[in-house]
């Protein structure tokens, strides 16, 4: 190690930067995060500086550099572009035992600053000591994937508990086991979805019973997206690799399932058209009962669990009994498979509206809105509609759509395994069978599907185009 990683307190003392371009205000800006009382030097100003110092936030010394204007400083920056300036601040700064940085040459500074990862109060800073800056960046990108963006919250609030912990558990050692509780158990992923309220009644509970509730049960209500696991969210993959069991659909793709923790318990719940595995009501009150037995239950599904998905009923129940849930949201069918397909949904030289609509069959018919799907100048999408297709089609031409109206229809979108049928209203469910598409498909209805011509963009493995 050459350098030693220190944080520097420099709250309402003098930096002064030397400088006064794009690069002296981005030090300029990050010293006004850690609340720095701060003078820029320079002939000319970048009108962010400008506006800072009309703002009462920066003092601006419209002149050349000289030694004197770093008096009292508790820290320098040089960012000018006339090397000789940088070589005379470093010198005189370091000849004052002031902490000098002079940026993009790291042989003029006494301190560096790395790449940052702001999860205030927590805060990393990565360095490379000189060596490599944009190694240390990428590692700062990776770190900043990993860490979700409310860290920094759950350090607050440990902050608010420090004293009620100190005062409770009488050696450090009781104390670091309790706070190792706190930081597996579910206060944290309650701080992270937003439930900061909870999360204060669940941290004072566990100090006042001086026990950790690592074994309280809880749902995490997740959507698994359409079948390519690069789209799901960053909180639905941290909590796939927290559960102890989890809950799973047919349409959750073996890639996506992959991702799972893998010593998970892994209980499959079906849906598949015609064989539903399990009702819905023994699916609600199975995600009640695995939670309420101290369990973390993810339950997964296929797209968005609002959007078709029943995930409203579910929680429900929960609600009912109690139970602590979090619901993520996931990226739906129509907005997946429609990017994978190259049809944009609402392009507004075609549609002024999208509507998404469930063809699912009650007593093999469909009881469908025809008028308001036949308007002009809007996308339709239709979710679970392969059985009830020549039906859709016939119905809309017989509610004034031309019969020439293009429509996808789009198997597995998003997927290795993604097929596209593209068609007219009049000779779809013809194509569609002659293909052998299986479920899950999705049908997008309207002019914006003429467009797949010049977009298509996604080639998956098993490509084939009807
Ligand atoms: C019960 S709905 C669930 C929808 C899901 N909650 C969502 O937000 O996408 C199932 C229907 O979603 C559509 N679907 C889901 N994933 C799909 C995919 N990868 N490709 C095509 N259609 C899909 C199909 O129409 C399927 O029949």
């Amino acid at each position: 190690m050459q350098a030693l990683p220190i944080f520097y307190n420099i709250a309402k003392r003098l930096c002064v930067v030397i400088g006064g371009g794009d690069v002296a205000t981005r030090k300029v800006n990050m010293l006004l995060k850690a609340n720095a009382e701060v003078t820029v030097v320079s002939p000319a100003f970048h009108h962010e500086l400008e506006a800072l110092a009309a703002a009462e936030k920066i003092q601006l010394i419209r002149a050349a550099y000289d030694a004197t204007q770093l008096n009292a400083a508790c820290l320098v920056i040089a960012a000018t572009d006339d090397h000789l300036v940088n070589v005379a601040v470093s010198s005189d700064a370091k000849h004052m035992n002031i902490p000098v940085n002079v940026v993009d040459a790291p042989e003029l500074c006494t301190f560096t600053m790395g790449s940052i990862v702001d999860r205030s109060p927590v805060i990393i800073a990565v360095s490379s000591e000189g060596n490599a800056p944009v190694l240390a960046r990428y590692i700062r990108t990776r770190i900043e994937t990993m860490l979700p963006a409310g860290y920094g919250r759950i350090a607050s609030i440990a902050g608010e508990f420090r004293e009620k912990v100190k005062a409770k558990f009488a050696t450090t050692q009781q104390r670091r086991r309790f706070w190792e509780d706190v930081l597996q158990g579910p206060v944290v992923e309650r701080v992270l979805s937003g439930q900061e309220q909870s999360a204060r009644e669940l941290l004072a509970g566990m100090i006042e019973s001086e026990a950790s509730m690592t074994k309280q049960g809880e749902v995490f209500l997740v959507g698994g997206g359409p079948g390519d696991p690069d789209l799901l969210t960053f909180r639905a993959l941290r909590l796939m690799q927290q559960c102890d069991v989890c809950v799973y659909d047919k349409l959750v793709s073996p890639e996506v399932m992959a991702l799972v923790r893998r010593d998970a318990e892994l209980i499959y719940v079906g849906k598949a058209r015609d064989q539903h595995t399990m009702p819905q009501e023994e699916i609600n009150e199975l995600l009640a009962s695995l939670a309420l037995a101290g369990r973390r239950v993810l339950r997964l599904k296929g797209g968005d669990p609002f959007i078709f998905g029943r995930g409203g009923e579910e929680i429900e129940t929960l609600m009912e009994h109690g139970v602590p849930f979090q619901v993520v949201p996931g990226i739906t069918a129509a907005n997946g498979v429609s990017s994978y397909a190259g049809i944009p949904l609402t392009h507004r030289d075609y549609a002024q509206a999208c509507l998404f609509i469930t063809g699912h069959l009650k007593d093999g018919t469909l009881d469908l809105d025809w008028a308001s799907m036949a308007r002009p100048r809007q996308t339709v999408v239709i979710y679970m509609g392969l059985v009830g297709l020549a039906q859709i089609c016939e119905q809309l031409i017989k509610h004034g759509v031309s019969a020439s109206m293009p429509v996808a229809v789009v198997q597995q979108g998003t997927t290795q395994r993604q097929k596209v049928v593209t068609a007219t209203l009049v000779d779809l469910a013809e194509k569609v069978s002659l293909a052998g598409l299986k479920p899950p498909c999705l049908t997008i209805i309207g002019e914006v599907v003429h467009l797949r011509e010049k977009l298509a963009w996604f080639e998956p493995n098993a490509t084939e185009e009807v």
